[in-house]
């Protein structure tokens, strides 16, 4: 470094430590705090929903008991944001329902005893619904009793991907459903990159999801997130 480059970073310095001296105290004073935040109490039995505890009406042809999650898992939050990317490409590898169960209570479970879910919702109204796109079909995923429900026999993925797995995001048609599908697709999309998933986010090519499923009224399906192995 020649002395005039020396003389200008050292005043960059400089002014960074400056600028350092003027924050808030408070600011400051956070630096010194530990660098981890003391993990809550979750009773590992499992959240505690009435629906859970209701008669299924499900067909058990229809219904797919997903593994209990591992919610202890997963690396750093930081690393998954610095990994966070779209991938468009996949390799030809199932994903197993483990990986699955966890990326969907990550993206939309039940994490507190109350019933409440792991992104936040206009007062809690909790207006989403999560499907996953199968090769056996387009799958409802039911938070309350961790488990996939069949709405739909059709394989759309290559339509809608292709992806080894690809996950709808209904909500109704307003604001409120559009800012909560984008918390959804965003804990999905953290996930796959702690766990090394690929996926992509995509507002194109609904049209196969939307004449398979039924979607209630005042809702839409948003978005599509295709999920795989990165090839
Ligand atoms: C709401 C939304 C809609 C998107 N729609 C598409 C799409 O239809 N097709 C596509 O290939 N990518 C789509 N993307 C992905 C973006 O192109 C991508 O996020 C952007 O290029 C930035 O790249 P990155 O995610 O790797 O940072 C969408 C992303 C969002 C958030």
């Amino acid at each position: 470094m020649n002395r005039r480059k020396f003389i200008g970073a050292s005043a960059a310095i400089a002014a960074l430590a400056l600028k350092d001296s003027v924050l808030p105290s408070h600011v400051v004073a956070a630096r010194t705090e530990p660098d981890f935040i003391p993990m809550p109490e979750i009773d590992a039995s499992g959240p505690i929903d009435p629906q859970a505890f209701a008669p299924d009406s499900t067909p058990a042809a229809d219904r797919y008991l997903l593994p209990t999650p591992n919610r202890f898992g997963g690396g750093s939050l930081v690393q998954a944001l610095a990994m966070r990317r779209s991938t468009r490409a996949f390799v030809n590898r199932s994903i197993s329902t483990n990986i699955l169960s966890d990326l969907l209570w990550s993206t939309w479970g039940i994490n507190r005893q109350d019933g409440r879910r792991t992104a936040p919702t206009a007062r809690n109204n909790q207006n989403a619904e999560v499907y996953v796109a199968l090769s056996d079909g387009i799958w409802l995923y039911n938070a309350g009793r961790n488990q996939l429900e069949r709405k739909s026999r059709q394989d759309i993925r290559e339509k809608t991907g292709p992806a080894p797995v690809i996950l709808l995001y209904a909500a109704p048609d307003d604001s409120d459903g559009a800012m909560t599908v984008g918390s959804l697709y965003q804990n999905a999309g953290l996930y796959c990159a702690s766990a090394g998933l690929g996926n992509v986010v995509r507002s194109s090519k609904l049209g196969a999801a939307q004449n398979a499923l039924q979607i209630q009224d005042e809702y839409k399906i948003w978005v599509s997130q295709s999920i795989g192995w990165p090839s």
